[in-house]
C-alpha cells in the first residue's frame, strides 16, 4: 500500500469515526455532520494544482461557460441570465447542459478535461467528485479566494469541496433525500420504511430512481446507513458491504418490493426525472426525491393540490439514515478566463442567488440565513425539516474512485430489483467490486 493511500484511507476512517459520533439530534459542527469532503487531512495528492489569485474577478470580462446536467428546474437559465443583466454586455455567461444523469455529467466533464479543453470555465461539481477531480489536478484550487468566505456557507456542504487540506470550489446548493407523498392516498407518512411500503402496495406505490446509476447509489445507502450498514471497514482497505445483515436485508428489501407492487418494475428504470413525471401522474402514494421537486410538484396539475414533503422514515430495527448530496461550483484548471469564471462562481453563491434557488426552485440553500429568510419560509414550509436533514446526512464514502465504489453498489443492486441476481449475490458481489476498485489505487 502506497503512503498515498494510507493517508488517504486515514482521511475517509476520521469522517467515518465523526459521522458516528453525530448524534440525531445534535449539529455536527466542524465536520458538518458528514458532509462529503472529509479532506482536512493533507494527503499530498493534488501537489502541484493550479492556485486561484482573488484579484483576477475584479476587472474580469469576455465570456464564460457555466456547465451543469440537465437544468430541470430552470434555475441556471435564471442565475445566467441575472448574472448578464448585472455584468453584460462586457461580461457574458453562457450555460451548457449535460444530461440529467450525474453519470453522465461526470463522463462529460472528464472528456473535456482529458482532452485539456477549456469548454467549462466552471463546472457544476457533485459533491462526491472532489476528490476525484482534485487529485487529476483538474481544478483550480480555490483556497485563496474560499478562506475569507467559508464562515458564510454551512459546515457540510464546504467539506464536500474540501480535499487534500485545500478547499477546491464553492458550495452551489445542497441535497438530501425526502419522502414526497400524495395527501389523497397518504393521510400521515409512516414512521418506518417497511410501513411506507406496505401502504404504498395498498394505495398506488412509490417511485424512485432504481436504475443503475448514481441516483440509486444514494437510494440504497439512505437504507443501508438507516438499517445500520457500512460501506467500508473501520480502516477503509476492506469493503464491509456484505457483512452482517443489513446489505441483504435492504437489497432484499426493495427487490421485494417490486414484486410485490410497493414499486412499479418500471422504477429499475428511473432516473430523477422519470420517477417524477410517474409521481406527477397523481397514480403513487409517494416519491424519493430531492427538494427541487416540490417546486416541479407545485406547478404539476394531477398532484398540485395534494402532495406534501416529510423527512425520510427509520428503517425498522435500525434507525434514520439520510446523504449528503448536492453540487459545488468548481474552475477548470484549463479555463482561459478565470477571472470571469471566479465572478460567476461568487455569483452563484451569492446571499442574492441562493435566496432565488430557494424561494424560486426549491434548491437547499447552502447559506445558513437563507433557511429564515421570511420568503424562503413561505416558499418552503419544510425548510427547517431540510436543513436538519441536511446537517444529519452522512456522506457517500470519500475517495478518488468513488464512481467505481458507487459503480459496484448500483450495478448490483439493479442486477437483483430487475431478477437478475439474489440479493444475496448482489451484496457479495458488491463487496468484491469496491475492493477491486480500492485496489486500484
Ligand atoms: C442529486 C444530488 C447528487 C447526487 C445525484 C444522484 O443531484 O445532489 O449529489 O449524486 O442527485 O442522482
Amino acid at each position: 500500500m502506497t503512503k498515498r493511500l494510507i493517508l488517504m484511507l486515514c482521511a475517509v476512517l476520521l469522517c467515518g469515526v465523526f459521522v458516528a459520533a453525530c448524534g440525531e439530534d445534535m449539529e455536527c459542527g466542524g465536520g458538518g455532520g458528514g458532509g462529503g469532503g472529509g479532506g482536512t487531512e493533507e494527503t499530498g495528492a493534488t501537489e502541484g494544482a493550479k492556485v486561484i489569485d482573488p484579484s483576477l474577478a475584479e476587472n474580469a470580462k469576455g465570456e464564460v461557460t457555466y456547465c451543469q446536467g440537465k437544468d430541470t428546474s430552470g434555475n441556471a437559465h435564471y442565475m445566467i441570465d441575472e448574472f448578464n443583466k448585472k455584468h453584460g454586455p462586457d461580461l457574458k455567461a453562457k450555460l451548457v447542459e449535460f444530461p440529467a444523469s450525474a453519470d453522465e455529467q461526470r463522463n462529460q466533464f472528464i472528456q473535456r478535461q482529458q482532452a485539456k479543453s477549456g469548454d467549462c470555465d466552471v463546472f457544476s461539481s457533485d459533491v462526491i467528485w472532489t476528490a476525484e477531480f482534485a487529485s487529476q489536478k483538474w481544478l483550480y484550487d480555490m483556497t485563496p479566494y474560499m478562506e475569507d468566505k467559508k464562515a458564510d456557507f454551512i459546515e457540510a456542504p464546504i467539506e464536500t469541496i474540501t480535499y487534500d487540506g485545500k478547499i477546491w470550489g464553492s458550495p452551489e446548493s445542497s441535497d438530501a433525500g425526502l419522502l414526497y407523498y400524495n395527501t389523497d392516498k397518504v393521510k400521515e407518512v409512516p414512521a418506518t420504511w417497511q410501513e411506507v411500503y406496505t401502504t404504498a402496495a395498498e394505495s398506488g406505490g412509490i417511485t424512485y430512481q432504481g436504475a443503475a446509476y448514481e441516483g440509486l447509489t444514494c437510494d440504497f445507502l439512505e437504507l443501508f446507513f438507516a438499517a445500520g450498514g457500512e460501506v467500508l471497514s473501520e480502516d477503509g482497505t476492506k469493503s464491509t458491504i456484505a457483512e452482517g445483515d443489513a446489505g441483504v436485508n435492504v437489497v432484499k428489501f426493495m427487490a421485494d418490493g417490486i414484486k410485490n407492487g410497493s414499486a412499479p418494475k418500471a422504477v429499475t428504470t428511473y432516473m430523477e426525472p422519470e420517477s417524477l413525471s410517474a409521481f406527477q401522474t397523481g397514480k403513487y402514494a409517494y416519491m424519493r426525491n430531492w427538494p427541487y421537486a416540490y417546486a416541479l410538484n407545485q406547478k404539476a396539475k394531477r398532484v398540485k393540490d395534494n402532495f406534501d414533503v416529510a423527512p425520510q422514515p427509520e428503517f425498522e430495527g435500525g434507525g434514520k439514515g439520510g446523504i449528503l448530496g448536492g453540487h459545488n461550483s468548481v474552475i477548470s484548471a484549463y479555463s482561459k478566463n478565470p477571472g470571469a469564471a471566479l465572478k460567476l462562481v461568487d455569483f452563484i453563491g451569492s446571499p442574492e442567488i441562493q435566496k432565488a434557488y430557494a424561494a424560486q426552485f426549491s434548491l437547499a440553500p447552502v447559506r445558513a440565513e437563507i433557511y429564515d429568510d421570511a420568503a424562503v419560509k413561505k416558499a418552503l414550509p419544510f425548510a427547517a425539516d431540510l436543513r436538519q436533514a441536511i446537517t444529519q446526512a452522512r456522506s457517500r464514502p470519500v475517495s478518488p474512485v468513488y464512481p467505481q465504489i458507487s459503480q459496484a453498489i448500483y450495478k448490483n443492486v439493479n442486477a437483483a430489483l430487475a431478477g437478475q441476481q439474489t440479493p444475496e449475490d448482489a451484496a457479495k458481489k458488491a463487496q468484491a467490486d469496491i475492493e477491486k476498485a480500492l485496489a486500484t489505487f
